[in-house]
This record gives C-alpha cells, structure tokens and sequence, in this order.
C-alpha cells in the first residue's frame, strides 16, 4: 500500500492505471477509520482492481464553531487498517494543496442542500461536493462508495454526478451500527461514558418510527411526535431535528406513501449525532412480499 500526498503524483497515478484498463474504486473518507469505514472498503475491494481510499478532513465543509479543528486524526492507525483491508493507495492530500491561497471556485446542489443538515449547516454540502468534485477530479473514479449514514450527503452527491453527467458509479452502503443500534460515527468518540449510553435512544426511535409504519401509521406528524416523546426521556437529548422525507426530492412528506427517509440529528452534550432508516409504509412492503 502507497501513501500518495501530492495532487500530480495522484493524478498520474491514475492516469496510468486508467491505461492499464484498472478499474478503480474511490472510498472518500475524512479518516480516523471504523468499521463503518472498513465495510466500505471491502466492498470495494471486491468490486474493483484498484482501491484508493482519500483521507483529508475538509475545512470548507465545517461551520464556524465546529469541530474542524479537533475532529480526531490518526494517520498511523487508519494506515494499519487500510492496509488490512486490502487498500492500494491511501490519497492523503495537504489542505494548503487542496486550498490554495486564492481558491474560490465551489460546486452546489440546489434545493436538496436546504433541509436537514441543510438547515443547521448551511454551507456544509457546498464544501462537501466542493472536495468530492476534486477528488473526483484527481483520481477519475469508475466507481465510488459512500455510507448511507449520512443519507443526505449521499443523495446530493448522487445527483451532482446524475447532473453534471459524470460517468462514474456510486455505490451506497449500508449503515453500520454497535450492539445496541447506535450507528458508527468518527464523532462518537466525543461521547462520555453517559451520553454514550442516552446516544442508543436515537436508533430506539428510529426503530419505533418503523413499528409504528409497518403497523399501518401513515401520518409523520404522528409519528415524529412519538419519536420525539421517547427522545424526551433523556434530558441530555437535544434534538437537532427529525423529519420524513421523499427518498427522491428529499422534500418532506405530508402522508407516508412510498419511500421515505426518516432523518434525525441530536445534540447530546455538544456532539451532534445523525442517524436515519429508509422505510416503505406497510401496504407497499405486503405488496413487496406477495
Ligand atoms: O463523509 C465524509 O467523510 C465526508 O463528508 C467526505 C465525503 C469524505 C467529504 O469530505
């Protein structure tokens, strides 16, 4: 496994494995790796001739007050990890090469970029598709992979490539959760002991949004109510927000009648935690099963 830092060496590095005919999948990361990360990885694995895996924490995706600055790093552990799954470049660029002085060119989704973590973060997708564009840029892709844990991220990223008729394919993997639901997240290191346990309530509602669907609820104003009773038992819970919405608009949705996305964010003490579910109200899903 290399460690690639500079922009040209990438980029020829590609270039040559392009004229092997390698197809290569890209994994964008911002590092400090987990399972989450690592099921990714072997997925990709499988899938193509080439992994390279980007490991650049993003300031242009981080607000003022947010945790650009102490989100964690750990070059040496991710490299061990990589390197076990199978990794073959590990792209690991330097912020001032990415940005440099002068810099100034962003690329926007509209509309999707609005809601949810649009609302809260509000130039946080600009900088997320910025970065992605690049990379994208540097290393040509076939095909790139993203966790559906951050749901709205991916569906953006989707329809930058759809928009701008990019030939790459984008692979969207499964949530990857601890024992007991909470899904897996570089930030959950900041919990303490406590938090980390009031933390397994965000799954438990999004797992009582299902109940309550498949059981025939079809109002999300009911429901949000509901998941929103059960947050309430932990004072240290704050909620961000938690809608439902159309898979495919993202926009939400006033009665439950084909694919949604139910997304939440908390706060607990100052760690802010996403999770979501994609759910199918139950006449669909007896449809599916007949
Ligand atoms: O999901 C992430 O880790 C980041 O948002 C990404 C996609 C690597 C862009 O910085």
């Amino acid at each position: 496994m290399k460690i690639i830092n500079r922009i040209d060496k990438m980029k020829t590095y590609a270039r040559i494995m392009k004229k092997e005919n390698k197809l290569i999948g890209l994994v964008p990361t911002m590092g400090y790796l987990h399972e989450g990360h690592l099921s990714i990885i072997r997925a990709a694995r499988n899938q193509s001739d080439i992994v390279i895996v980007s490991i650049f924490v993003n300031p242009v995706q981080f607000g003022p007050g947010e945790d650009f600055e102490k989100y964690p790093r750990d070059i040496n552990r991710d490299e061990e990890l990589a390197k076990d799954c199978g990794v073959d470049i590990i792209f690991y660029p330097k912020k001032e090469d990415m940005y440099p002085e002068g810099f100034s060119t962003y690329v926007n989704v509209e509309k999707m970029t609005e809601n949810l973590c649009g609302k809260s973060r509000p130039h946080h997708f600009r900088g997320v598709t910025t970065v992605v564009m690049k990379l994208f840029e540097i290393i040509k892709p076939d095909i790139t992979y993203f966790g559906q844990k951050d749901a709205q991220q991916a569906y953006v990223i989707k329809k930058m490539i759809e928009d701008l008729n990019m030939d790459i394919t984008m692979k969207i993997m499964p949530i990857i959760r601890e024992e007991d639901g909470l899904a897996m997240s570089s930030r959950n290191i900041y919990l303490s002991e406590s938090e980390r346990k009031d933390a397994s309530l965000v799954y438990e509602s999004l797992k009582l949004a299902e109940g309550l669907i498949a059981s025939g609820q079809a109002n999300p104003k009911k429901i949000i109510k509901k998941m929103r009773d059960l947050l309430s038992e932990k004072p240290a819970l704050n909620i961000d927000y938690i809608s439902i919405v159309d898979t495919k608009t993202l926009k939400e949705v006033t009665t439950i009648e084909g694919e949604v996305l139910i997304a939440i964010a908390v706060f607990i003490g100052k760690t802010r935690l996403i999770d979501n579910i994609i759910l199918l109200p139950s006449a669909l899903l007896c449809e599916q099963k007949t």
